[in-house]
């Protein structure tokens, strides 16, 4: 059983378009992480069709999957982006996007992220509070660039999501009050550095059904009018993203009656729509491949099995932290002749010192040893959520395209991990009470070595 989409049994080893993904595995080693060129741009075409003739734009959410080479894709497919910090700005722009499409939003904006923004000349600013839309005036005053401004606005609206990725609520940190709009919108407009353009919102992640969604249209068009009446014409309104994808046996949030209800909402009115999709574009054609280790069968029948992998909770930390559901799948048998174990229940566990770290649990696998297995709907706030805990080198990156693979980004070494922390290690020492210790004397002077080779 495959999940469809870029994926199909050919041979009996799962496949990602025209590639094997054991061969993958054996070309870059495991953890890795794939992405179906063909799904991202099947999904990107499918949600812009949705939307057919209404004037729209999508600015996909770089945080959801900021490899370079993902986001020249969607500059190559004409998307704008979502970005929330200037090292996401830095990416597009050295990925090719156009500063132009670029949206920035997230409520800690630093000052010189908001320069920076203001020199390459940033699309929009959604503005999430008072305070920063005046250190944003401030900042367009000095620079003498006009700033392009949205306010999100917080619609009060329940996404019915996991409360870590819902945001429009009152209680969220997110956005500002409908009540507090009006007054921040007519201080921005009296202000000669801000160019008043537009209103956003976004009220969640992994949102199943468009209701609360376009409840959330409805309060901001209300806004829109109420705008309108004392002389504030916008010419955009942002939805944000959210739409969910399947992981399990959720129901396809529906990008078709959802593009028809917004085409329906916005007919004749002179607004542009945006959108800001993440996850829906990428997750569902990325997986992470690993590697089974070892086995841990119970010897009790109630008691507990683990499958231990190659990946962990650093490569992939969605069900640690919101109790999220990937589905498992067997990319090939082990080796024929390998004695047939009925399958049994598994948690599929990872090598960190920590009981959170898991993959998944209670999977009725048949595993022997050695299996390859996939991490379904990995494409998405996988990689990017990564870290190096317990020392542990962040995985390689692989895009599919068609029938071909190739890198794009390669498994991070040790010396990577440990490079910003050796030049403090090399400063000559002054007293014997900064001497390095004994651990740090021996990986400077292992670098040493290293840089003499
Ligand atoms: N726009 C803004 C302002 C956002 O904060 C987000 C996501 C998006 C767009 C894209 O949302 P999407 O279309 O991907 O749902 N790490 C979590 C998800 C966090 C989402 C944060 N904001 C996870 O793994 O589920």
């Amino acid at each position: 059983m495959s999940k469809g989409g870029p994926f199909s049994r050919n041979n009996n080893r799962l496949h990602m378009d025209g590639c094997d993904l054991s061969v993958i595995a054996e070309t870059y080693g495991t953890p890795t992480y794939v992405y179906s060129r063909n799904d991202i741009v099947h999904r990107y075409e499918r949600l812009d069709a949705a939307l057919g003739s209404l004037d729209h734009a999508l600015h996909y959410a770089v945080k959801a999957n900021s490899n370079l080479s993902i986001l020249r894709l969607f500059a190559d497919l004409g998307a704008g982006f979502d970005i929330v910090s200037a090292g996401e700005l830095e990416r597009v722009l050295i990925a090719g996007g156009d500063p132009k499409s670029v949206l920035f939003s997230g409520v800690g904006k630093r000052r010189e992220e908001i320069a920076f923004a203001l020199k390459v000349g940033i699309g929009c600013f959604n503005v999430e509070s008072g305070a920063e839309l005046d250190r944003l005036a401030d900042q367009a005053a000095l620079l003498q660039r006009p700033a392009p401004v949205s306010i999100r606005v917080n619609p009060n609206v329940d996404a019915a999501t996991h409360p870590y990725i819902s945001t429009g609520l009152k209680d969220n940190k997110f956005g500002v009050p409908q009540e507090q709009a009006l007054a921040l919108y007519e201080r921005a407009r009296d202000h000669a550095y801000l160019d008043v353009i537009g209103i956003d919102c976004h009220i969640g992640s992994q949102i199943a059904e468009s209701g609360p969604l376009l409840d959330a249209l409805q309060n901001l068009l209300a806004l829109v009018d109420r705008l309108a009446e004392v002389g504030i014409e916008l010419s955009h309104l942002d939805l944000g993203g959210g739409l969910g994808v399947r992981y399990h046996n959720e129901t396809e949030f529906d990008v078709e009656s959802y593009g028809a209800a917004l085409r329906r909402a916005l007919t004749g009115r002179k607004l542009k729509l945006l959108l800001e999709p993440g996850r829906f574009l990428v997750a569902t054609g990325g997986v992470l491949l690993t590697r089974l280790q070892y086995l841990k069968p119970s010897d009790t029948l109630d008691g507990k099995s683990f499958a231990v992998v190659d990946a962990a909770m650093n490569d992939l930390i969605r069900p640690a932290l919101y109790q999220a559901h990937h589905d498992i799948e067997i990319v090939a048998a082990t080796a024929a002749g390998a004695e047939e174990q009925a399958p049994r229940r598994w948690d599929i566990v990872g090598p960190v010192c920590e009981s959170g770290d898991f993959l998944a649990q209670n999977r009725t696998l048949a595993l022997h040893g050695g299996e390859l297995l996939a991490v379904h709907g990995a494409g998405a706030y996988g990689m990017v959520q990564a870290s190096n805990y317990n020392s542990r080198g962040r995985a390689a990156e692989v895009l599919v395209e068609g029938d071909s693979h190739r890198r794009i980004r390669r498994r991070e070494t040790l010396r990577d991990q440990i490079e910003h922390e050796i030049d403090d290690l090399e400063r000559p020492v002054d007293s014997p009470a900064d001497a390095p210790t004994h651990t740090a004397s021996i990986a400077s002077a292992a670098t040493a070595q290293e840089r003499r080779a």
